[in-house]
């Protein structure tokens, strides 16, 4: 059963940059690119970073610990030393709200 959790005011989301946000006791990072909001997990699947510390460039997001990178659109893992996509999540913008589907 899928649902749609509430976050942050859309006003909230860096432009071009990354924000971590709780959502149930779960760290995400959302992400505003080119006026889109995209969401995923906020911590590395390699290690315990937290992306929202990384570099976001375009669409990828390197990881500030050993450099992995993600596509944020599907979570793929781009390189080395990642071995596992990263979770990323449904968005929607609804009266000035981002939601995500878990
Ligand atoms: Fe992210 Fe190692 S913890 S690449």
């Amino acid at each position: 059963n899928k649902t749609w959790i509430k976050l942050v005011p859309v006003t909230d989301v860096p432009s071009e940059d990354v924000i971590a946000v709780e959502a149930n006791g779960h760290e995400i990072a959302l992400y505003g690119i080119e006026g889109q909001v995209f969401a995923s997990d906020n911590i590395c699947t390699h290690g315990h970073a937290r992306l929202c510390d990384g570099f976001l460039d375009g669409h990828e997001i390197e990881c500030p610990l050993h450099q992995g990178k993600f596509d944020i659109r599907s979570g793929k893992a781009l390189c080395e030393p990642l071995t596992e996509d990263l979770r990323t999540y449904p968005v929607k913008v609804e009266e000035g709200y981002v939601f995500i589907e878990v």
